[in-house]
């Protein structure tokens, strides 16, 4: 190999990697005891997305730690409903409040304002050279149809029941909604490219809320109109889809959105996960509560994904890494992914 090329972007580009390239969602968080600190640091947490010196501090602190394949800008996925206008707060210890979207005015009085989101393309800019030379940068939005499910409901708590109405009951407001997200996030997406992020990841967190032609309306199509339209900017840009808890759903997920790689939830059986690999290069899907165990019981399941999927595969969890992790146990699975059984 090459000593400049990065494993992830080989295995992204097709060629066949030396091992298995890693990293891990939420690998910058509450589990690190740095992160904590520096997070006190901060009047509230988009604040601490929002400016630069944090949040590049936030993204590196993994990569200093553990000899990880990339570094994930350090943002959230709500950032584009903030800077559409809608009022957003992060409560401690009760995640993410938004003011719920009641009607079609609220939607066609959204303006995007980009410049809300600078700091994050500085953020970018500062952690680019920050890195050491094999690891990559990848940034993120969220899936539109995700987004769209926090803007109407406001939260989480009731399982998005006003989102899940809408599709049912009003499907041409969510369509604009849609539209509205999709144009939002391929300018931020585009912004941060140009800023230097090497791959992007689309986050379909709730894409297992929607089942068969909902399935394709809210989810499928306007992942393919957002790649789409960051590919008439930047046609080479790496992009990897994840429409977590997407069940039987992630095949058509793969061949129709248009996405390089397609991350996988810790639910998807190594079997499922073989035959989709046929289809499309994977990422994934270590059970994040087995990561927080450690132990025998991790390594033998992490030793089986490497096994079955591996090396044309990037490791990850099928999840984000729950702030009760013991870092000790990520630096295990590192080295155990890495070949280096101690
Ligand atoms: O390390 C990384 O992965 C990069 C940073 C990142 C965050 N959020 C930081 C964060 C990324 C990629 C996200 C994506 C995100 N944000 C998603 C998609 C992935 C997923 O988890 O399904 C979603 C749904 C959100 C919305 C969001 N932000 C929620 C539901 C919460 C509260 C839940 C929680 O863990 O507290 C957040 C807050 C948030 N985003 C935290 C972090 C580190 C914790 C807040 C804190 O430190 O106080």
């Amino acid at each position: 190999m090459n000593k400049t090329e990065k494993p992830i972007l080989e295995v992204l580009a097709g060629k066949k990697p030396a091992r298995v390239p890693l990293w891990f969602m939420r690998q910058a968080g509450r589990y690190l005891p740095e992160y904590r600190a520096l997070r006190a640091e901060a009047k509230n947490f988009l604040h601490f997305c929002l400016t630069p010196a944090l949040a590049t501090e936030a993204t590196l602190q993994p990569i200093k730690r553990f000899d990880l394949d990339a570094a994930i800008l350090f943002a959230d996925i709500l950032l584009i409903p903030h800077a559409l206008g809608q009022k957003l707060e992060f409560k401690e210890g009760e995640g993410p409040a938004l003011e719920p979207l009641t009607d079609d005015k609220s939607i066609a009085g959204m303006k995007f304002d980009i410049s809300k989101l600078l700091p994050v393309f500085e953020t970018v800019s500062k952690v680019k050279p920050a890195l050491p030379q094999k690891t990559a940068l990848i940034g993120f939005c969220g899936g539109p149809w995700t987004v769209a499910a926090y803007m109407i409901d406001g939260t989480s708590r009731n399982q998005f029941s006003h989102a899940k109405s809408w599709a049912e009951n009003r499907p041409e407001s969510l369509d604009r909604l849609l539209a509205t997200l999709i144009e939002a996030s391929a300018d931020y997406l585009c912004g941060q490219i140009d800023a230097g992020v090497e791959i992007i990841q689309i986050f379909e967190s709730w894409a297992g809320l929607l089942q068969g032609e909902d399935f394709k309306r809210f989810v499928i199509k306007p992942t393919k109109e957002l790649i789409g339209r960051v590919r008439q900017k930047h046609p080479g840009i790496p992009v990897i889809g994840f429409p977590r808890e997407a069940g039987a759903q992630y095949r058509d997920y793969a061949l129709e959105t248009g996405v390089d790689c397609m991350s996988i939830d810790q639910h998807v059986g190594l079997d499922q996960a073989r035959e989709l690999q046929k289809l499309k290069l994977l990422q994934g899907n270590l059970d994040p509560l087995l990561l927080a165990k450690g132990g025998e019981e991790m390594r033998r399941a992490a030793e089986a994904i490497l096994e079955k999927l591996g090396p044309s595969h990037i490791f990850n969890l099928g999840h984000g890494v729950i702030p009760e992790t013991p870092p000790e146990n990520v630096a295990r699975l590192v080295e155990i992914a890495h070949g280096r059984k101690a």
